[in-house]
């Protein structure tokens, strides 16, 4: 039988205190170790999108990058990759967002996508939402239409959906 999020959810390991004190995270490799808990982690984010549905999935430096790879194979759908400033070799749009401390920036090809392209957004994790959302805004520049934003966890604590509110966002395990 196909995984359920339970059994997902058993399998991710709780590291506290990393990678700093007070901080609890949440480690994803022993879900990718399991081939039946990998593929199914992977039809949970894809849900109902089929086929010929979707042009891209964006997925977000570095573990986001595991499960939109993964997914766009499945849907038979292009990877396009949102890195962190500075790694991406050609032009880019950048798109700074806040940090607990401090700032980050994370970038996209300018021709990543074609204009009007259907795309999802996949990550590991939605916690505080800053990442997404600059992704999300990244999406925008380069013309593409965001059809979902997919997360495997959500820290609902966090309030990461308010900063996504202009689209549908999907997580299969909160906490
Ligand atoms: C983590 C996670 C998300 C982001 C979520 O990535 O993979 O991308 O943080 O946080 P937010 O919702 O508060 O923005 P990180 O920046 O640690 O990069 P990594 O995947 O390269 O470790």
């Amino acid at each position: 039988a196909k995984p359920t999020r339970s059994d997902i959810e058993s399998a991710i390991r709780n590291i506290p205190d990393f990678p700093k004190p007070g901080i609890q995270f949440k480690d994803i490799t022993p879900v990718l170790a399991d081939p039946r808990l990998f593929a199914g982690s992977i039809d949970l984010l894809i849900g109902n999108f089929k086929p010929g549905m979707v042009d891209a999935i964006v997925g977000i430096d570095a573990r986001g990058f595991i499960f939109a790879a993964a997914a766009a194979l499945k849907l038979e759908a292009g990877f396009v990759p949102v890195r962190k400033k500075g790694k991406l070799p050609y032009q880019t749009h950048e798109q700074s967002y806040d940090l607990e401390y401090g700032a980050n920036a994370i970038a996209i090809h300018i021709d990543a996508v074609k204009p009007g392209s259907r795309v999802l957004l996949i990550d590991d994790l939605l916690a505080t939402g800053g990442t997404a959302a600059a992704a999300a805004s990244l999406l925008q520049k380069v013309g593409a239409e965001i059809l979902e934003i997919s997360f495997l966890i959500e820290l609902k604590f966090l309030a990461g959906r308010d900063k996504l509110q202009n689209y549908p966002v999907r997580s299969i395990i909160s906490y």
